[in-house]
């Protein structure tokens, strides 16, 4: 296709704005999919992103639309995915675009994923366009909306189009705004081969699907070509467009976007923004290429440790799949053997803990989750910390910094002092506040740990779910941390030490001691239950000796209530394991570690 007909493109949109709808009626209004094989959300292709309601991997597809002007365009779209956790996949695949959708649900507003959103196509040069969405809607509110896009993030509305991508109506306008407003690549079809490795996933009949953006020259079937970053050397096998179906074709040129395969074993063998050249030939390399990386790491352990073996070939698929994750075996005294686990943020987190439990179906005990300290020593030399059970010796430490992040968040008014409060009891430091209609936009510097656990849900709790919250890792900083260790009956349990600051210990210290006194069972003998920096005790609770048997208060011959009891007490050994002579249940874990 001529470089004057092709359209490349992406659509932004905070979460539930309606961007996979979107693009659904996109590829259906232009018969790319048979209308009977048209299932909600072509795009969303793993179960559990349709279930969750988000978009994790990036995807693409062609679509050909005949505009108003009778000229044929081929339009790709790329599928960035919509959560901070992602972001840097989301910047990546933006630059293999020159345009973006700007979807802004006209019920709601612009949200913090929006703005985090449209920063990346800013970044990554795009012409937008506003997409004012879900006008079938009463509460649908045009004029308000394009006000806040000016107003907010600055972006000239008089172009957007107004769209219900439940009805259909606007999509044609949205493909018309596509080709009319949206410019067309550019490249050499004559230079050497330059692409740019978009994403990249495993298939178990192709192996790993490479998807490229052609930059110059043009990429055949057969040819060998080069991943610049790692100097490997792969045969071409096949080369295909995403229709969304996979189709071959006989080569790409510059502008175009689809897929490659050459028997690539593993995803980890593809780095996304890597360049892509012929085995022959010299480029320059993209710009701006570095791997994901991961910042916030957990143990992950089988409840029942018989599932080792089981836990790590789970583990072993899932990253063939997925580069970002990375992972080793750890042992623990109390949990046995099993895997220290990294990953791109909490939400990624929970996604692999989630395909872990139901798809190889074993019961995990999941640590508290930490982020990467660098631990500085009195000898000069540096190291990452990515368990707080590893936490060398005080005495041999200099200095501990910690990873800060530029939290963005948009709250109604009326929220705004519960919003404050909580950033500022998670060691936040204000660094804006401006307002944007009836709604204040707030950003702060935080410490990524205070905001791993639990923020979100403290957010949404404190906002009665009205604030939206997005965040970029700013760098490093020193502050007074220390390593607070928790002892059941004496014996430290590794997998509740955490890493906090001096001046929170206490109360972080005795809050947990508290909720473990709630959570752990009584036994026949009495618990201590410590929190200690080093040698020092900061807070102590003692669980006191169960008198009788838990039967014995159901006097009477129910023998029906009788067994209920001792089933449930059945139940919850199953899932408790043992530290020295205390069991402990999982949730405690859990939720041992939430603040409150
Ligand atoms: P993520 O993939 O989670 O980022 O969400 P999304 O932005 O793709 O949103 P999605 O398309 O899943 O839409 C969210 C919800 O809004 C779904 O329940 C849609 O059915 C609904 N929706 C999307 N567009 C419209 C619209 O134009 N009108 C109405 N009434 N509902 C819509």
């Amino acid at each position: 296709t001529a470089l004057s007909h092709i359209r490349n493109f992406s659509i932004v949109a905070h979460i539930d704005h309606g961007k996979s709808t979107l693009a659904d009626r996109l590829i259906q209004s232009t018969n790319t999919v048979a209308e009977r094989d048209m299932k909600a959300q072509m795009l969303d292709s793993m179960d559990i992103e349709r279930e969750r309601g988000i978009t994790i991997k990036a995807n693409t597809v062609r679509i050909d639309y005949t505009a108003k002007n009778g000229e044929s365009y081929v339009l790709n779209l790329i599928d960035t995915p919509g959560h901070v956790d992602f972001a840097y996949e989301v910047s990546r695949s933006m630059r293999a675009v020159e345009g973006s959708l700007l979807v802004v649900d006209s019920t709601q507003g612009v949200e913090a994923q929006t703005l985090a959103n449209v920063y990346h196509a800013l970044d990554a040069d795009h012409e937008i366009v506003p997409i004012f969405n879900k006008i079938d809607l009463p509460a649908s509110d045009v004029s308000r909306v394009a006000q806040q896009v000016e107003d907010v993030i600055g972006l000239d509305a008089s172009g957007a189009i107004a769209v219900s991508a439940k009805t259909g109506e606007g999509i044609i306008e949205t493909l018309e705004a596509i080709v009319h407003q949206l410019p067309a690549p550019k490249g050499d079809p004559d230079g050497p081969l330059k692409a740019m490795l978009v994403d990249s996933w495993y298939d178990s009949y192709l192996g790993v699907i490479v998807l490229v953006r052609i930059i110059d020259g043009k990429l055949r079937k057969g040819e060998k070509v080069k991943f610049i970053s790692n100097g490997t050397i792969h045969q071409v096998e096949r080369i295909g467009v995403f229709r969304p179906k996979m189709e071959n074709v006989d080569e790409l040129g510059p502008g175009e976007i689809g897929f490659l395969t050459a028997s690539i074993k593993q995803v980890r063998d593809t780095r996304v923004g890597d360049t892509i050249t012929h085995q022959k030939s010299e480029v320059t390399p993209l710009p701006g290429f570095k791997p994901a990386q991961p910042v916030v790491f957990c143990g992950l352990f089988p409840v029942d440790s018989a599932l080792f073996e089981d836990l790590r070939d789970a583990i072993d698929k899932l990253a063939l799949n997925d580069a970002s994750f990375s992972f080793e075996m750890e042992s623990s005294a109390a949990l046995g053997f099993g895997f220290r686990c990294g990953f791109l943020g909490l939400l990624h987190l929970e996604v692999i803990r989630d395909r872990i439990e139901r798809e190889y179906d074993i019961d995990l005990i999941t640590t508290a989750p930490s982020v990467v300290y660098e631990v500085y020593m009195r000898d000069g030399t540096m190291s990452e910390l990515h368990n707080p059970a590893d936490m060398p010796d005080m005495t041999l430490v200099d200095h501990i910094e910690e990873p800060r992040i530029k939290a963005t968040i948009l709250v109604p008014d009326e929220y705004l002092g519960d919003v404050l409060k909580l950033c500022q009891d998670r060691r936040g430091i204000q660094s804006d506040l401006t307002y944007a209609g009836s709604r204040a936009l707030v950003v702060y510097d935080l410490p990524l740990n205070e905001v791993v656990f639990d923020f979100y849900d403290r957010l949404k709790s404190v906002t009665k779910g009205y604030a939206s919250f997005d965040y970029t890792l700013m760098g490093y900083r020193e502050d007074a941390l220390v390593k607070m260790s928790v002892l059941v009956n004496d014996e430290p349990v590794d997998a509740l030490s955490m890493m906090v600051h001096r001046d929170r210990a206490e109360v972080r210290g005795r809050a947990m001691v508290e909720k473990l006194k709630d959570l752990i069972p009584r036994h026949m003998f009495k618990i201590p239950i410590q929190a200690a920096i080093g040698g020092k005790v900061i807070a102590r609770e003692t669980l006191s000796a169960m008198r009788k048997d838990v039967t014995a208060k159901c006097y009477g011959g129910d023998a029906s209530r009788k067994r209920k009891l001792l089933d449930k007490q059945k139940a919850g050994k199953k899932k408790m394991r043992q530290f020295g002579s205390v069991n402990i249940p999982q949730e405690a874990f859990i939720s041992a570690l939430k603040m409150d």
